[in-house]
């Protein structure tokens, strides 16, 4: 028993620019962003207005043209606020890597004992990247100003050929999701970032879930899909299992004054082979944590991560493995809405994503639920 990890103004206030992977960072959001400001309490509209998120592989036509211009357009705004904006892709990428790279300090506790936050490797993981995703789609919305407008997903989980008769009893979208969207890979537009491996301009590549885990530089072969689809399809399995307790999808507790768990196996199921490989995967030894957030790709590949915790909440009576732990529920986070306002948001509240006004477009799963 102890007490829930609350990150107050004072955790912002205190942030120490850190260092992780020998990289030396500089993540904090004081200077650039005023940090004497009121923090208001974030309450999710549960009756809201419900907005899809759709898979981008299945976008097509005008759809895709309109969408197209939209998010290059927000990214192209967001990218060209001054730092000082706590909603530029600047400080959207910093909050982030403070996080990973031992920024923050439980508050009244000795930043020199270690006692740093860390959202990564443990129980805070997905809460806490559904509602910074959901925060950034406020952001990217309020920049274009089209209330219609949400965030889209990168279903890499689906490797379904739709040639293969089983996949056409399911409804919805056919079309294999993994490969990197093209809406993010054209380099003349904002949705690009220079720092991505070279193997996620290659059309028609594969991604990779499944680079072990608790490998932090490996060398990534380059797979033909022959072999990649196999191997996506076993660790999609593995990442969605059910498990027997919470830990095993959701990952180790941390409460206040835990110190910073570094090690890749507090992690659950799906952040500890599917999350980890994509990041690798992407990054051309970039796309680590800290640095991640910069790119907007990082966005929709967490959408997608959402989305997959959101269907193993629906499976089964895998509902009942949600922690119970107050010291998870009550745990703290700051977020800076589309209005530059900071908001207070309770764990607890962001275990619905029909109370956040979304949902997900049905895609088809049959690939890694069905029996290989
Ligand atoms: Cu905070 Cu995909 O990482």
């Amino acid at each position: 028993q102890g007490a829930p990890v609350r990150i107050t103004l004072q955790t912002l206030q205190n942030c120490r620019n850190g260092s992780s992977f020998n990289m030396t960072t500089s993540c904090c959001p004081a200077p650039d962003v005023d940090l004497n400001v009121p923090v208001v309490d974030f309450v999710p509209k549960r009756h809201g207005v419900c907005r899809v998120r759709k898979a981008l592989q299945c976008l097509s036509g005008e759809e895709l043209r309109i969408y197209t211009e939209k998010l290059t357009t927000a990214y192209e705004i967001m990218r060209n606020l001054p730092a000082s904006d706590p909603r530029s892709l600047m400080q959207q990428g910093r909050i982030h890597c403070a996080y990973c790279t031992g920024s923050f300090t439980h508050d009244g506790l000795s930043a020199a004992a270690y006692f740093t936050i860390d959202i990564h490797f443990n129980w805070l993981f997905l809460p806490w990247h559904r509602t910074f995703v959901y925060f950034h789609e406020r952001i990217l919305r309020k920049l274009l100003n089209d209330e219609s407008f949400s965030l889209h997903f990168w279903n890499f989980d689906n490797g379904a050929d739709a040639t293969n008769s089983t996949q056409v009893e399911t409804e919805g979208c056919f079309k294999p999701g993994h490969f990197v969207p093209r809406i993010y890979n054209n380099n003349s537009t904002s949705t690009f970032d220079s720092n991505r491996s070279n193997r996620t301009l290659v059309p028609n590549i594969v991604a990779d879930l499944s680079i072990p885990g608790s490998e932090f530089f490996p060398v990534i072969p380059v797979r033909s899909a022959d072999e990649a689809v196999p191997r996506n399809r076993e660790a999609m399995q593995i990442g969605m299992e059910r498990g027997t307790i919470p830990r095993d999808f959701f990952g180790v507790t941390f409460k206040y004054g835990d110190v910073r768990n570094l090690n890749t196996t507090g992690a659950g199921s799906l952040e500890f082979q599917p999350h980890s490989s994509m990041h690798l995967w992407i990054g051309g030894g970039v796309m680590l944590p800290a640095t991640a957030a910069f790119d907007p790709i990082f966005y929709m590949f967490h959408a997608n991560f959402d989305r997959l915790w959101h269907i193993w909440m629906e499976t089964g009576d895998n509902r009942k493995l949600q922690p119970t732990d107050p010291d998870w529920l009550d745990a703290e986070f700051l977020f800076w809405d589309e209005n530059q306002v900071l908001r207070r948001v309770k764990l607890r509240d962001t275990l619905s994503i029909g109370d956040l006004g979304y949902s997900y477009e049905k895609v088809n799963d049959a690939f890694w639920m069905e029996d290989a």
